[in-house]
């Protein structure tokens, strides 16, 4: 009889880990951590695993983060779980996907292959993956799958904003938004940006009339919220009834969140993928669908 899979995680996302491990009907176990003065940490675990373990490390913030899933998932190992799954509901790294000055390290690859080492599967939400068509060129693990948010995005979105106009606000958007606009029917278009600097981008509006538009930013991340503070200025500018903001990943960097509302957005919507105060929507039923269809997989092997 195979035993049930346990659901590892860190104190700080248990909350989450716990509507996971409900969905997936998985154990749920806390991983005991303690940081040293001199910043070292130190794990640990359930004295023995399952066959099937999966670690929950959501990886906004990812520097320590990593060295916790070296750790982590090594020790996995030695307490015997043979199919380890990564749930990385946000996995960072995505976005420095080539060498944009000669010399500079190309983020994405190499942390892909580093998780790759550690897992046999993972699981993740909207990845940034923009001139790579698949997870697995990224992440080159057995099993890879991407879930999206759009989505569960799309059905708040229609209970909010029946007659929203969804705009992405760049062209690396479009696939997000073509997802939520199907769901509903929602009119939709993407502006194009240019990004001068971490902290300065330029947006040109689409070509479509906003005016008197219930307009409904749809993005996959916000990090220091230049780009949708930016164009709620331009859209409310160019005349729109009101905007709104629906993201998958609220990494809020600093002040994003106030700076958003503060260009005049009225509502901004996230996910749970990273926690924050504007979570509206969960992605923990996804997430267990998925792991538990990763579990049945193992089974048959
Ligand atoms: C970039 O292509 C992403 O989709 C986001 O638009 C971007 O990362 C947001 O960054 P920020 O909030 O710093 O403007």
């Amino acid at each position: 009889m195979p035993s049930t899979p346990v659901l590892l995680c860190f104190e700080d996302e248990q909350e989450n880990a716990a509507r996971i491990a409900q969905a997936a009907g998985h154990q749920l176990v806390c991983i005991d951590r303690h940081r040293f003065p001199d910043g070292e940490i130190k794990l640990r675990l359930p004295p023995t695993l399952p066959d099937h373990a999966v670690i929950l490390r959501t990886l906004n913030d990812p520097n320590e983060k990593l060295v916790e899933l070296l750790l982590a998932a090594q020790t996995a190992r030695d307490l015997g779980a043979r199919h380890l799954t990564l749930v990385a509901p946000y996995l960072g790294y995505m976005r420095q996907d080539v060498a944009f000055q000669p010399g500079e390290a190309i983020s994405q690859r190499i942390v892909g292959r580093f998780l790759a080492g550690l897992f046999d599967a993972m699981i993740t939400v909207d990845p940034h993956l923009h001139r790579v068509a698949a997870l697995q060129q990224a992440v080159p693990v057995a099993n890879a799958v991407v879930l999206s948010a759009a989505p569960l995005l799309s059905d708040l979105i229609a209970t909010q904003r029946p007659q929203a106009l969804l705009l992405g606000p760049d062209e690396e958007s479009a696939q997000w938004l073509a997802l939520a606009a199907s769901r509903h029917g929602f009119d939709h278009a993407v502006c194009r940006k240019v990004r001068l600097g971490d902290r300065a981008v330029e947006i040109a509006l689409p070509d479509i009339p906003v005016s008197g538009r219930q307009v409904v930013l749809l993005d996959d991340v916000v990090s220091t919220g230049h780009t949708l503070a930016q164009a709620t200025r331009q859209l409310l500018a160019a005349g729109a009834a009101s905007v709104d903001v629906a993201v998958t990943h609220a990494l809020f960097i600093d002040d994003a969140w106030s700076m958003i509302l503060k260009a005049g957005a009225r509502e901004v919507w996230s996910t749970d993928c990273v926690k924050h105060a504007s979570n509206a929507v969960s992605m923990s039923a996804p997430i267990g669908e998925a792991l538990t269809r990763i579990g049945a997989m193992t089974m048959t092997r």
